[in-house]
C-alpha cells in the first residue's frame, strides 16, 4: 500500500440495507476509494451478539458482501472481507479487552438499549462489543472511520483504548478519527418521521430496503405519513414532507428551493409518486448489479477469499507487534 491515509469501516449483516444505511453510509464509501486506502468488512462477529439463526446469518453475510460490491466497492481497489475470516480481530480483541474498563463499557448507550431490548440474553459479547470494534479498527491502524452518529460513542471508546495502550506500552496505535460525511439529513421512518428509518420497525411500510422492487418502493412512498397541509415546502413541524424532500434531494441532487418550485401547486400525491420513482430509478442499478454478483457464487467466493488473505497479511504484522509489546513470547 502507498502512503495514502487509511479508512476502515464495517457494516453488520442484518438482512439487506435500508435506504437510510445506503444514503447515510454505504453509498458514500465508494467515492473514498480513489483518495484513500480503504478496508471494509462485513461484521458477522458483531452480529452474533444478538441471537441469529445460523443459516440466515450465513446468507445475510454473503448478501451484505455482494451488496457492498453492488454499491461500488471494488475488491481490486479496496480490501473487502468478512470479519470472521480474519482471526487477527479476535486475537487483538483479547488484548484490548484487558485495556478496557468495565465502567467504560457500562456507559455505552447501545449496550444499555440492547440489554433492555433483550433482557434474556445480556451476554458478555454484547458488553465487550466496542472492544471488538476497536480491534477491527486498530488491527489496521486506520486513520479515519466513517461512522454514523449511533457509532460515535464506540469510536470515542476505541480512541481511549488506543491511548491507554500507548501510555502503558509505548506509542504504537494511531488515534482513529471519525470521518464525518455530510449527507444532509438522516433518513427517517416513512410512517413516523420523528423516528429513524429502521428495518426492525414492525410496520413494513416504514422502511425502504435497497433491494425492494420498483412497485414496492412506490407503494411505500405513496403510503408515507405527511401532514394535513398541501404544500411541498421544507419547514419546521412538517417532518414527513421534510423527510421526503431530503430523500428526493439525495437521489436527484436537486436542492430544496428547486424541489419547492417543481411541486408548487401540486398535491402530496404527485410529490410522493415522484419521490418513489426517483428512489426506485436511483436504486435500479444497485439491484441489477446485486443480482448479477449474488448469482455468481464462485466469483463472490474468490473475492472474499482474496480480501481475507490481504486483510490478514496486513493486520497480522500489526497484531504480532502488539503481542510482543504486551510481553508475549515471540513465536
Ligand atoms: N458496530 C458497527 C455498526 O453496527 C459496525 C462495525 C463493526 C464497525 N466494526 C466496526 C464500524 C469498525 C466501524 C468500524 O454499525
Amino acid at each position: 500500500m502507498d502512503d495514502k491515509k487509511l479508512i476502515f469501516s464495517a457494516i453488520q449483516p442484518t438482512g439487506t440495507f435500508t435506504l437510510g444505511n445506503y444514503i447515510g453510509a454505504v453509498r458514500n464509501w465508494a467515492p473514498l476509494q480513489d483518495q484513500y486506502n480503504c478496508i471494509y468488512c462485513v461484521a458477522d462477529m458483531h452480529a452474533i451478539t444478538v441471537k441469529q439463526e445460523p443459516a440466515k446469518l450465513r446468507q445475510n453475510t454473503m448478501a451484505a458482501y455482494a451488496l457492498l460490491m453492488a454499491c461500488g466497492l471494488d475488491p481490486e481497489k479496496s480490501i473487502l472481507f468478512i470479519q470472521s475470516h480474519v482471526p487477527t480481530h479476535a486475537l487483538l480483541n483479547w488484548v484490548l479487552c484487558c485495556n478496557t474498563q468495565f465502567g467504560e463499557l457500562s456507559r455505552m448507550t447501545q449496550f444499555k438499549d440492547k440489554s433492555q431490548k433483550h433482557p434474556d440474553d445480556v451476554n458478555a459479547g454484547l458488553f465487550t462489543y466496542p472492544s471488538l470494534m476497536a480491534a477491527d479498527i486498530l488491527a489496521y491502524n486506520a486513520d479515519f472511520v466513517p461512522v454514523g452518529v449511533d457509532q460515535k460513542q464506540h469510536l470515542e471508546l476505541a480512541r481511549n483504548i488506543a491511548q491507554r495502550f500507548n501510555q502503558r506500552y509505548g506509542d504504537f496505535f494511531t488515534q482513529p478519527e471519525p470521518y464525518i460525511i455530510d449527507v444532509g439529513a438522516k433518513v427517517m421512518s416513512l410512517q413516523d418521521p420523528t423516528k429513524k428509518m429502521s428495518k426492525s420497525d414492525e410496520n413494513p411500510n416504514a422502511c425502504i430496503l435497497i433491494l425492494d422492487d420498483k412497485d414496492t418502493i412506490i407503494r411505500k412512498f405513496k403510503r408515507a405519513v405527511t401532514d394535513s397541509e398541501a404544500e411541498v415546502c421544507y419547514r419546521e413541524g412538517k417532518d414527513g414532507i421534510n423527510n421526503l424532500m431530503a430523500i428526493y434531494s439525495c437521489v436527484t441532487g436537486k436542492d430544496f428551493a428547486a424541489i419547492e418550485s417543481e411541486f408548487a401547486g401540486k398535491g402530496y400525491g404527485d410529490f410522493k409518486l415522484a419521490v418513489g420513482e426517483a428512489v426506485a430509478d436511483h436504486l435500479e442499478p444497485v439491484r441489477t448489479e446485486f443480482d448479477r454478483i449474488i448469482a455468481d457464487k464462485a466469483y463472490l467466493k474468490q473475492c472474499y477469499t482474496d480480501g481475507a488473505a490481504k486483510a490478514f497479511k496486513y493486520s497480522q504484522r500489526i497484531v504480532s507487534k502488539v503481542y510482543h509489546k504486551v510481553g508475549f513470547v515471540d513465536r
